[in-house]
C-alpha cells in the first residue's frame, strides 16, 4: 500500500488498490473521546490518489472513487458504485447499488439514491432549505432521488423534492418540486413534464435516416 493514511476502526476488504495519500476513517468533529466508530469498505475496491473516507459509514463491494473524493461519515453505499473525481457526499447520505456519480458533484446531508441512478458532472444536491434560519437543522432534508433515475450535467436539486423512478432531470435544470415517476424535468422551477416514454419515441424518428448520429 502506498502513503495512505488509516485512523482506527477501519476495516478493508480484500483485492483492492488504495493510491497514495488516501485517509481512510478520518475522525468527525462531534466524535466523542475514546470512541471509535468503523468504516467498512468490502473486497475488490478501487480508491484513487487523495480522497478522504471519514468514519462510520458502510460502503459494499465493487467500490471505487476517482481523484479526491471526498465520503463524509456515516454514509451507507451498496455494491458496485462509483463516486467520481472531486465529489462530495455529505454525512448520512444513503445510496443503493450500481449507483454512478460522476466528477465534481456535491450530495447534501441525508439525501437517498436508489439502485442505478446516474449522476452527470456537475450536479448539485441540497438538503439545507432555510440556511439562513438559526435553526436550520430542523428544516433540513435531503432529497430523494429514486430507481433508474438520471439527472444531466450542472442540474440543481433542492432539498426534499423526490426524483421519480426512471426519470430524467435535463442539464441545467432547477429542481424545485418532486418530477413525477418516467418524466423530464426541463428548465427552471418546471411544472409541467414531458414523459421520456414520448421522448425515447420522438427521438427514434428524428434518428431514422440520419447517416451520422452527430447530427441529431
Ligand atoms: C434534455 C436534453 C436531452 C434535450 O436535448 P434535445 O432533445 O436534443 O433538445 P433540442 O436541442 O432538440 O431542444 C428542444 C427544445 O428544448 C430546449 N432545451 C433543450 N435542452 C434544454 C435544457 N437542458 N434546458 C432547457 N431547455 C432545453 C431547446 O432550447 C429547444 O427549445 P425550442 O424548441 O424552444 O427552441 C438535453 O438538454 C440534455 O440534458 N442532455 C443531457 C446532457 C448530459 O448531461 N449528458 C451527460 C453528461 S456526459
Amino acid at each position: 500500500m502506498a502513503t495512505v493514511r488509516k485512523y482506527r476502526g477501519v476495516s478493508l476488504g480484500e483485492h483492492g488498490t488504495v493510491e497514495e495519500g488516501v485517509l481512510l476513517g478520518h475522525q468527525c468533529r462531534g466524535e466523542k473521546e475514546g470512541k471509535v466508530s468503523t468504516l467498512l469498505i468490502g473486497d475488490f475496491h478501487t480508491i484513487r490518489s487523495h480522497s478522504v473516507l471519514y468514519t462510520g459509514s458502510r460502503i459494499g463491494e465493487y467500490f471505487s472513487t476517482g481523484h479526491h473524493a471526498l465520503i463524509r461519515e456515516f454514509v451507507q453505499i451498496g455494491n458496485h458504485v462509483s463516486i467520481g473525481s472531486g465529489t462530495e457526499i455529505e454525512q448520512n447520505t444513503i445510496i443503493g447499488n450500481a449507483v454512478r456519480i460522476h466528477s465534481h458533484c456535491f450530495v447534501g446531508e441525508g439525501t437517498e439514491i436508489e439502485d442505478n441512478v446516474k449522476i452527470a458532472p456537475g450536479v448539485m444536491i441540497s438538503s439545507d432549505r432555510h440556511p439562513l434560519l438559526p435553526e436550520k437543522k430542523k428544516v433540513r432534508k435531503g432529497p430523494r432521488i429514486c430507481m433508474g433515475a438520471y439527472i444531466a450535467m450542472g442540474a440543481i436539486i433542492l432539498p426534499g423534492v423526490t426524483i421519480g423512478e426512471g426519470s430524467f432531470v435535463a442539464a441545467g435544470c432547477v429542481v424545485v418540486r418532486s418530477v413525477p415517476a418516467g418524466s423530464i424535468a426541463l428548465g427552471i422551477a418546471p411544472k409541467k413534464f414531458s414523459r421520456v416514454a414520448s421522448y425515447l419515441k420522438m427521438l427514434e424518428e428524428r434518428l431514422k435516416g440520419v447517416p451520422d448520429f452527430k447530427e441529431i
